[in-house]
């Protein structure tokens, strides 16, 4: 059977890592059989300029219609000024909505030959692996009522959840944490906001049927502290929609640059695919960004939506073996380091993924 994808490359540095990330798909696609079929859509600022507006029915409907969609990012200064919903980035929101994914998957990794670029003393993030399930379609980016009064002096908006909404997500938090190290930071701010009230006893309640797991409630403030100091006290962290956005930047420090993480967001419809990073208009067209988060990525489509789980753990040793041979786009390059182009990188990646598959097929003739 094929698989169907929906690229939609976006704004800024998007269509330039979407196309190293489709590279990898059909080198996969190539190598394992399975036919990978792709079309192309506008989101965000390039739809406002070519459809008039962020998130053209077609491109919806192309989505819809879809096994799986891989964006690039969203996104332009052009645009800054315009309210909220006339900004590119309302179309990613609608997006998110209409496909229903509630479940943001967002690792953070630390990989080996990286540590020495991160903020941290290399051996304070080595075996850094933090996941940080974000709650996607509730809290303050969708709660209504939301705006600004008449005088334009005060606007408002809305934090609002359910338990069933609650109740899912922490579901999908368990049973990662179950997978993992069972270990689960519940991230909320209890003392001060009824929501993280509700999430907090919803997530207690959640936790009778996962004995097996170590739960802790942490405040957002907290966390936050602690994941600047001492990332490695992390595994899985579930937050709600807002907390999730922040901290994943955040944990972007873990792996050295926020170019290097990925997302998936499931249990909806359709399942989307994304980097965590923006659109990057400083350094759009330039072909020097981080094709990276794109890639890993894709290695998440394959293993959530292709089901292909061995192809999906050899895109993610073929970005650590990439990096560990001295791969460096801009972002993370050293001084003296040679930088490698967008093109490059995704390249470099394509190599070693026939090196992992050639390693393991000579493992098994031994
Ligand atoms: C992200 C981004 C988006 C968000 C923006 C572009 C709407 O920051 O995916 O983290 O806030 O969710
Ligand atoms: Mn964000």
């Amino acid at each position: 059977m094929s698989l169907r994808i929906a690229l939609l490359p976006g704004d800024g540095i998007g269509p330039e890592v979407t196309e190293e990330a489709v590279r990898i798909l059909k080198n996969v696609a190539d190598h394992s059989g399975k036919t990978i079929s792709f079309s192309t859509h506008p989101i965000g600022g390039t739809a406002i300029d070519s459809d008039g507006t962020g998130l053209p029915e077609r491109t919806l409907e192309a989505c819809l219609g879809a096994d799986a969609v891989l964006l690039g990012a969203v996104g332009n200064p052009k645009f800054d000024g315009r309210r909220p919903q006339d900004r590119p980035e309302a179309a990613i929101l609608a997006l998110r909505q209409a496909l229903g994914g509630f479940a943001n998957l967002r690792p953070a990794v630390c990989y080996t030959a990286l540590a020495k670029r991160t903020p941290f003393q290399p051996e304070r993030v080595r075996g850094a692996s933090v996941l940080i399930i974000r709650e996607l379609l509730g809290g303050l980016y969708y709660g209504e009522p939301r705006g600004f009064e008449a005088s334009g002096n005060t606007a408002f908006n809305t934090m609002i959840y359910s338990r069933h909404e609650v109740e899912r997500i922490a579901l999908v938090g368990f049973e990662r944490a179950r997978e993992r190290k069972k270990k689960l930071a519940s991230i909320d701010k209890a003392n001060v906001l009824e929501t993280s009230q509700l999430w907090r006893a919803v997530v207690n309640d959640v936790a009778k049927g996962y004995p097996d797991v170590a739960l802790e409630h942490v405040f957002v403030d907290a966390a936050a502290m602690r994941l600047a100091i001492s990332p490695t006290s992390f595994d899985v962290m579930l937050c709600e929609n807002l907390f999730g956005d922040i901290l994943s930047d955040q944990a972007a420090s873990i792996a050295g640059s926020l170019g290097l993480l990925p997302s998936a967001t499931i249990g909806g419809k359709i399942d989307l695919y994304e980097p965590v990073h923006g659109s990057a208009p400083d350094i759009a067209g330039k072909g020097i960004a981080n094709p990276i988060g794109a890639i890993a990525s894709v290695a998440m489509l394959l293993r959530y939506s292709a089901k292909m789980e061995i192809e999906a753990v050899e895109v993610e040793h073929a970005i650590e073996e990439a990096l560990a041979s001295g791969a460096r786009t801009k972002d993370i390059a050293g001084p003296g380091e040679r930088v490698l182009s967008t093109r490059e990188m995704g390249q470099a990646v394509e190599d070693a993924l026939h090196e992992v598959r050639d390693r393991k097929h000579s493992y098994h003739a031994v």
